[in-house]
């Protein structure tokens, strides 16, 4: 075991590293979505609830473990926990759930640095909004590309893996941010005021709440999960970077904030406009891709702007998965000894292999435009990933840090509240202990019955 960690040099460094890996697709593309196959204005108050009630505190002691253990989320489990007893079997699953999520993630984050291609040699300028949804049923149809565009994505990715986290993806976040901020908002400016948005900025901001059921709720429980990447110690890497001064609850709450407010403006762009181009906002995974273009053909420059945009996500997407993928390479380098450029070069290939059943799945697929819920292996792994691994993985995080037969609620916030910022409140424990891991329980088996 190596415990010696690349210290990041800068607080902002730990801020924009932690909200890389939690902000991508996630709020750009899953967000508005799911928003619009839930029911718009009701799914996002409970949405922002869950990030309340459930994210934050999961996040707190994701960072707690990382912090304590200063090694990857299994090995740090192991440290952490009662000798002889076997809590670090669920740091072993948490990271082969994050295997699980890149499944899937590749392969969208492939489509969107083809459309950042696309976009830029002018392949959408003038069509219209129906050519423009036959033309991503035809690209996802063409499983050549699709494998291509996510080969792309693991081989940037363990690339960059391969040549140290501090060097790669410190860089990478940095100037990020700003940018996808300062795109989103003109974008946003542009959709609401296109002919025909008012009744889907009233879809995404007036909740009618009769929408509500358990397939909506278990939703946002899993939406508010997978924006924050947690329940496979994604995070828990990076607590493993932050210095003992800073309190952890407050670093939760910056990194939260971030993330909510590329979700909500990602969501002010999209809904809008796709009531403005009469899309259905609930026809699925394909919503983005089948939206933007649209609005991009109404901007003076817009295919730069558009190109812009895709660059963005693209970045954002690769900041995420370069951290799966760190998570990854830690493990297999703490773990077994392997040096980084071998992990680099076998997870590389393994994650390739195991991602090639998502991209090749659109092919018989193409004839449903735009792709529609429900339609194969993308959903299924989605599924699997976000509404079962991400739960379980939390209620096992909640289990380990609140209770004494795991870390203990005492260590836990010991660890979370070393050093200045926003406490942990300890009047909050008998929530924790009895509360949370019943909630999250229960939307997840609501969840099933939905869906059976
Ligand atoms: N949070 C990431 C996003 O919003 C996705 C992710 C989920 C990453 C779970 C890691 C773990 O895009
Ligand atoms: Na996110």
């Amino acid at each position: 075991l190596r415990p010696e960690r690349e210290q990041l040099a800068t607080r902002l460094g730990f801020l924009l590293v932690s909200a890389g890996c939690a902000i991508g697709l996630g709020n750009v593309w899953r967000f508005p979505f799911i928003t619009g196959m839930y029911g718009g204005g009701a799914f996002v108050i409970v949405y922002l609830v869950f990030l309340l009630l459930l994210g934050i505190p999961v996040l707190v002691m994701e960072y707690s473990i990382g912090r304590a253990g200063r090694l990857n989320i299994a090995d740090a489990m192991r440290k952490l926990e009662k000798p002889g007893s076997k809590w670090h079997i669920f740091g072993y699953l948490a990271i082969l759930g994050g295997v699980v999520g890149l499944m899937f993630y590749t392969t969208v984050a492939g489509w969107s640095i083809a459309y950042m291609y696309y976009t830029l040699t002018g392949k959408f300028a003038g069509l219209g909004p129906e050519e423009i949804g036959a033309s991503f049923g035809a690209f996802l149809g063409n499983s050549a590309e699709t494998v291509f565009w996510m080969a792309i994505v693991v081989a940037l990715g363990f690339g960059v893996c391969s040549r140290g986290l501090h060097k790669g993806v410190e860089r990478i976040s940095k100037s990020l941010m700003a940018g996808l901020f300062f795109i989103l908002i003109v974008l946003v400016v542009r959709s609401v005021t296109l002919p025909g948005s008012m009744e889907g900025i009233s879809f995404y901001l007036y909740p009618d709440f009769s929408q509500l059921s358990w397939e909506t709720v278990n939703a946002a429980m899993g939406q508010a999960f997978f924006t924050l990447s947690i329940g496979i110690g994604g995070m828990a890497v990076f607590g493993s970077y932050i210095g003992r001064e800073k309190r952890l609850a407050g670093e939760s709450i910056n990194v939260v904030a971030l993330d909510t407010s590329v979700a909500l403006l990602a969501g002010l762009v999209i809904i809008p406009a796709a009531f403005a181009f009469s899309i259905d906002a609930g026809s699925g995974p394909g919503l983005i891709f089948v939206t933007l273009p649209n609005i991009f053909n109404q901007i003076v420059g817009g295919q730069l702007w558009g190109a812009l945009f895709f660059l963005f996500l693209s970045l954002a997407a690769m900041t995420t998965v370069i951290a799966i993928f760190e998570n990854l390479m830690a493990f297999t380098i703490d773990e077994w000894g392997w040096t980084r450029k071998k992990a680099a070069l076998l997870n590389g290939v393994g994650v390739f292999l195991l991602s090639l059943p998502c991209a090749l799945s659109f092919g018989t697929l193409s004839r449903i435009e735009p792709l529609g819920p429900g339609t194969g292996i993308l959903d299924l792994e989605d599924f699997i990933f976000t509404n079962n691994l991400l739960p379980i993985g939390a209620i096992s995080f909640v289990l380990f840090c609140a209770y004494n037969f795991g870390w203990g609620w005492d260590k836990f916030t010991e660890e979370a509240n070393a050093g200045e910022g926003i406490r942990f409140p300890r009047w909050i424990r008998p929530y924790i202990v009895y509360v949370l891991p019943l909630i999250i329980l229960l939307l997840m088996v609501g969840g099933w019955m939905a869906a059976l």
